[in-house]
């Protein structure tokens, strides 16, 4: 796995300042910045939800081959990113639109549904950015606490929301890893305010076999679906996402900014990907496993965490999380972050077996000191 030097540390920390006065910020600048120094490049790195096997075979193999056409626009290899999904999900092409990861759909669906009079709601604990996005274009930011079971709370996100613009549901959620039922997604869609959206962010649906939100696309809702190709398959440094919706909602959103030429190795890295008949399954696999043993560990050791069905998982150190935080940073172990609202919690990665042995042991070894 790719490490950062401290000359990539200090150009991404350069990247999550010049974000952080803009106040918003993705998720590797959310990870640099609670790692507050650089690390070893040997260090174990459990704190962006990034997925440790990298691109898969035929990926490569797909970058590889295009690069001696990198001097091309070629956009056909976009279109054929897009009629790939399309054939595989029984889509129409113009409800699908890559994006250069699934950032800037998520940053450009807030600027373009939420404004001063038209709220942002969300989870919390919930992914920030569209929460720093609203704060920029003035919008109120309304957080709304898990339930119990650690799904949305769509009924209070609704009683919170009447001046939505957009509600924006992370299914399954980071970073607890916790997913919503499909049938309180739909309750939300029924019941949220005419003029305002919902956007379901898919980014780890891959990895719980979970019914998705696509049918309530094709259906013509005013929803929007976000993917990335970051997470189970691996090309998060490469960048490549789609946003699925309906042609009116999408060219609403991208007239805010996505004109531009997609990378030719993300899109037919992407593309490869999706036609990998093995991939998800495979990956899946591999990481329910090794999340599994995890919790199985942290169980019999006493420790109390949150059960995830996606790549990371909250787990409660009953102190600041910080502190255990930069306690395992020093262990050459980094994981993170900790979440206002639950202050004694951390959140962790899903790496390899062997990362998650090391994590073992110096998690142990903080937790008794
Ligand atoms: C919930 C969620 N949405 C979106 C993203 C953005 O991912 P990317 O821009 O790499 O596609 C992330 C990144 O970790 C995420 O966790």
């Amino acid at each position: 796995m790719p490490r950062f030097s401290r000359r990539s540390f200090l150009h991404l920390s350069a990247a999550a300042s010049t974000a952080a006065a803009l106040r918003f910020m993705t998720e590797p600048m959310l990870a640099v910045a609670a790692r507050r120094r650089p690390h070893a490049p040997d260090a174990v790195v459990i704190d962006a939800n990034e997925n440790p096997l990298g691109p898969c075979q035929a990926a490569r193999d797909a970058m590889a081959a295009i690069l001696p056409l990198g001097g091309r626009y070629s956009d056909n290899l976009t279109d054929e990113l897009v009629s790939t999904f399309a054939q595989i999900e029984g889509l129409k092409t113009d409800y699908i639109r890559p994006t250069v990861g699934s950032t800037p759909a998520l940053a450009l669906s807030t600027v373009a549904f939420t404004s001063p009079t038209k709220s942002y709601v969300t989870a919390d604990p919930g992914f920030e950015l569209g929460m720093m996005v609203s704060d920029h274009v003035g919008a109120r930011v309304v957080k709304v606490p898990l339930t119990k079971t650690y799904a949305h709370d769509v009924r209070a996100m609704l009683a919170a929301g009447s001046d939505a613009g957009l509600f924006y549901i992370c299914n399954p959620n980071n970073p607890t890893g916790t997913m919503t039922p499909k049938s309180e997604i739909e309750y939300l869609v029924e019941n949220k305010p005419k003029d305002s959206v919902v956007v379901i962010d898919e980014a780890y649906i891959h990895l719980t076999g979970a019914p998705n939100a696509l049918d309530l696309v094709k259906a013509g809702k005013d929803v929007i679906v976000l993917r990335t190709f970051s997470k189970v398959y691996g090309l998060a440094g490469i960048r490549c996402g789609l946003l699925i919706a309906r042609p009116d909602l999408a060219d609403k959103v991208l007239d805010r900014g996505g004109i531009n030429f997609m990378p030719v190795t993300a899109v037919v890295a992407a593309t490869a990907s999706l036609k990998d008949p093995n991939l998800v399954a495979e990956r899946r696999r591999i990481n329910a496993t090794i999340r599994q043993q995890t919790f199985d560990w942290l169980s019999h050791n006493g420790y109390t965490f949150i059960p995830s069905e996606s790549n990371c998982f909250m787990v409660d150190v009953k102190r600041p999380g910080q502190e255990v935080r930069d306690a395992m940073a020093k262990e050459n172990v980094m994981v993170g972050r900790v979440w206002p609202i639950m202050p004694t919690w951390v959140r962790i990665t899903v790496g390899t077996q062997e990362e998650m042995t090391k994590f073992q042991s110096a998690f142990q070894r903080v937790m008794k000191a």
